[in-house]
C-alpha cells in the first residue's frame, strides 16, 4: 500500500480528476474507488488518508458514508477530504467527519453533473467548462500543498439545516428519477454502462441495458454513453451531456489507481 491513500467516489469524473491531481501534488498515492465493495478498507499503514466525493442532494452519496464506516485508518494518520459540488457542499463533509475525524477539508465547485436538474454550466461561480477545470486543477495543487504541510482546518465542516432537510427528502426525489431511466434505439449494445455502474445496477439483456432500482444516481451511464442513448425523461435529451474532460469511462471502472 502507498503511504498516501485517497478514497474516491466519482460519477462523471470531476472527483477522480481532482483526486488524481491531489495525488500528483503529494508525489503519488493509491486512489481507491468507492465502487461496489472497495478493494481496500484497511489503511492503517497509510500516513495520509483522503476522501474525494461529490455532493448529491445536499449530502454525500450514501455509498461514501456506508463505505467510510468500514474503513480502518491509523490513529496517527493525517486525514483530509474534498467535496465537489456545483454550488454548495451540503452536509457530506460534516457526516464523514463524524465517522472519520478530518484534520482538513475543502469544498470545490465544478460543472454540474445532474443534467436532469440543471444544465452542466450552472455552477457557482458561473465558469465555462475550461475555466472550471483550470480552477479545479489549481485548487487540487493547493490541497496537496496544505496536506503536505499538515494544515488543520479552523472551522468544522458545514452543517446547514436547509441542506439537511434537502438531503432527508433526497431519497424520494431520486427514487422517481431512478424509475425514469430509458434507453433509445441509438443504443449500440456496447455494454459500457453495465461495466461502469458503481453498484452493478445495470445488466445487459438481449443487447440492451436493463436498469434496476439500486441506483446511486451518479449518472455515469448517461453522461458517458457514446451514443447518448440513455435518458431520464425528455429533459436529458435536450441538455448537453457532460463528463470531466480528462476522465474516460474506463478510468472509473478501476478499483485501485496507483499514481506515481
Ligand atoms: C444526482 C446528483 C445530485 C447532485 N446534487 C447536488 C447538490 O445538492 N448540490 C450541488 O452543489 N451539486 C450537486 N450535484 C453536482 C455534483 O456534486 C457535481 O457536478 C460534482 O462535480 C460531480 O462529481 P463527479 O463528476 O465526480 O461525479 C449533484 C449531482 C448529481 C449527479
Amino acid at each position: 500500500m502507498h503511504k498516501n491513500v485517497i478514497f474516491c467516489f466519482s460519477g462523471t469524473g470531476n472527483c477522480l480528476d481532482l483526486a488524481k491531481n491531489v495525488a500528483r501534488g503529494l508525489g503519488g498515492a493509491d486512489i481507491v474507488m468507492l465502487r461496489k465493495t472497495p478493494a481496500v478498507t484497511d489503511v492503517r499503514e497509510a500516513e495520509r488518508v483522503g476522501f474525494v466525493f461529490p455532493c448529491y442532494g445536499g449530502g454525500a452519496p450514501e455509498d461514501v458514508l456506508e463505505y467510510a464506516r468500514t474503513i480502518r485508518v491509523g490513529k496517527d494518520a493525517y486525514t483530509f477530504a474534498a467535496c465537489l459540488c456545483s454550488a454548495y457542499a451540503g452536509t457530506g463533509l460534516y457526516e464523514l467527519n463524524k465517522i472519520i475525524p478530518l484534520k482538513y477539508w475543502r469544498v470545490v465547485t465544478h460543472q454540474c453533473s445532474c443534467i436532469w436538474l440543471f444544465p452542466h454550466r450552472l455552477m457557482m461561480p458561473m465558469l465555462s467548462p475550461a475555466m472550471a477545470q483550470a480552477r479545479s486543477e489549481k485548487i487540487a495543487g493547493e490541497i496537496a500543498w496544505d496536506v503536505l504541510a499538515m494544515t488543520v482546518s479552523k472551522k468544522s465542516p458545514p452543517n446547514n439545516p436547509v441542506n439537511r432537510a434537502e438531503n432527508a427528502a433526497w431519497p424520494l426525489i431520486a427514487k422517481k428519477k431512478i424509475a425514469a431511466f430509458q434507453v433509445s434505439d441509438a443504443c449500440i449494445s456496447c455494454g459500457q454502462c453495465e461495466k461502469l455502474c458503481p453498484r452493478g445496477n445495470i445488466r445487459m439483456e438481449n443487447g440492451r441495458p436493463v436498469f434496476g432500482r439500486d441506483c446511486a444516481q451518479c449518472l455515469g451511464c448517461l453522461q458517458f454513453c457514446p451514443k447518448e442513448a440513455i435518458s431520464i425523461g425528455k429533459i436529458t435529451d435536450k441538455r448537453e451531456h457532460y463528463h470531466n474532460p480528462n476522465v474516460k469511462a474506463a478510468d472509473l471502472m478501476q478499483s485501485v489507481i496507483r499514481m506515481e
